[in-house]
């Protein structure tokens, strides 16, 4: 089963393939910053260190969203309620204190 690691505290745990950051992190005993769960605050955006190329391919509605919130969408950052793993993973949640939803929101939307 894919790994999921989380940094900084390196907590991990063992998923079934197709799961959700997102709920990877609610077993793992992380506490994920998250809101909708269904791709519309921008909330649980995280940083992808390793295995990025185990996740899922992002849709467009993920891409629109991180644009919004002036995220890369490069594939180094993620939504966590979006991006499911196939393999092992390592993520970074202190990313999670680098943006503020709100403060993207406010501005104009191109
Ligand atoms: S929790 Fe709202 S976009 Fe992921």
């Amino acid at each position: 089963m894919p790994r999921l690691t989380f940094l900084p505290s390196q907590k991990f745990t063992e998923v079934e393939p197709q799961t959700k950051i997102l709920l990877g992190g609610r077993k793992a005993g992380v506490d994920i910053r998250f809101g909708c769960a269904a791709c519309r605050c921008g909330m649980c955006g995280v940083r992808i260190v390793a295995g990025q190329e185990t996740l899922s391919p992002m849709k467009s509605t993920e891409v629109e969203l991180l644009r919004r919130l002036k995220l890369t969408t490069d594939g180094s950052v993620r939504l966590a309620c979006q991006a499911r793993l196939d393999g092992d993973c390592t993520v970074d949640l202190d990313f999670q204190d680098t943006y503020n939803p709100d403060d993207s929101f406010d501005d104009d939307e191109d």
